[in-house]
């Protein structure tokens, strides 16, 4: 699938706000909103990184319009007062990319008491969609993109254990994550549809992509990675943010669909659509997963839509 953001047509007037828009994939998806001329909200939790990756993006696209809004998304204090910011300055929302994440940390709880990937990765993310999804249009071109993985492929949702509490384990609790990002944007598209309308949830993974996410990977392992076949299977993260883009803007998106790349095992190549694992379709998870993201986030979402 061809995908270029060359034939996107400009897309001025219209809103994005991208979570961890300071490095990674999400800098490279606010740049890629910028170049298509959408006005891009950076939602970082550290400012000084938020305010390098503004100018870095500006050194780039001079009339890029960029505004920062803190987010830190460890906090549903810091994610319902972001939501307060942006409706105190904004009439309305038409994409949001659901992008920053942890991924292998050593055990913590966050301030709210849940385990930080399942709060950070996956919670906070749906808190934040609900605070702000009456604000978007009810039409197709008005989208929220969540980022999964391939993780979510071993990942599985410890309904026994949902925060680690009993063990802990960095690998499964990132998979955990990572399978409710999917989950979640499935059981999504399927309330919007239930209730006719026509906003999109989609979801996309950036295959392997060497960017900071790796930074609770002892060195001594990622060294050793080094010298395994996986950096030459990897792409750049401008590559890796592609998916994420075509999900968010290509015209052939349709509600529920999973973007990645389209190269040997799904870890680099051009974006197409992707395969989920059968247990990332699953309905019963995904509602009861819902059920439970609404009464940990104290959000009544399902009423909102
Ligand atoms: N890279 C890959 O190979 C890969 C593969 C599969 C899926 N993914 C997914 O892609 C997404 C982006 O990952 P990446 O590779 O770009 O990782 P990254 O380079 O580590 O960037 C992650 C971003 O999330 C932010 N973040 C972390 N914790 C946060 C918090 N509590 N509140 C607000 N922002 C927070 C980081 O902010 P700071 O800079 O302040 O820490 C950073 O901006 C993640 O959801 C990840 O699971 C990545």
């Amino acid at each position: 699938m061809d995908f270029n953001l060359n034939s996107i047509p400009s897309q001025q007037g219209k809103i994005a706000i991208v979570t961890g828009a300071n490095t990674g994939l999400g800098y490279e998806t606010a740049l890629g909103l910028a170049q298509v001329g959408m006005t891009v909200i950076l939602a970082c939790r550290n400012e000084a990184k938020a305010q390098q990756a503004k100018i870095n993006i500006l050194t780039q696209l001079p009339n890029a319009q960029l505004d920062i809004i803190p987010l830190d998304l460890s906090q549903q204090a810091s994610v319902r007062a972001f939501a307060q910011q942006y409706r105190s300055q904004h009439s309305h929302l038409n994409l949001l990319i659901n992008n920053a994440g942890i991924m292998f940390p050593p055990y913590s709880a966050t301030a709210d008491g849940f385990e930080s990937q399942f709060a950070v990765n996956h919670l906070s993310h749906f808190l934040l969609t609900s605070l702000l999804i009456d604000l978007m249009p009810d039409t197709a071109e008005s989208r929220i993109v969540s980022l999964s993985s391939n993780a979510h492929k071993f990942g599985k949702i410890n309904f026994d254990d949902l925060q680690s509490e009993t063990q802990y384990s960095a690998v499964a609790a990132y998979g955990q994550s990572k399978l409710a990002c999917l989950l979640f944007a499935n059981e999504l598209q399927r309330k919007l549809t239930a209730q006719n309308k026509s906003i999109l949830s989609v979801c996309a993974h950036p295959g392997v992509s060497n960017t900071e996410l790796a930074r609770y990977i002892p060195k001594a392992i990622q060294l050793l990675l080094w010298l395994t076949p996986l950096p030459f299977m990897a792409h750049s993260p401008q590559k890796a943010s592609l998916p994420t883009l075509y999900a968010a803007l290509a015209d052939d998106v349709k509600g529920g669909e999973y973007f990645g790349p389209q190269g040997a095992l799904e870890m680099s190549g051009k974006p197409g659509r992707a395969p989920k694992a059968a247990h990332g379709q699953d309905e019963a998870s995904a509602q009861k997963l819902w059920d439970i993201s609404e009464q940990l986030s104290g959000s009544n979402f399902e009423q909102i839509l």
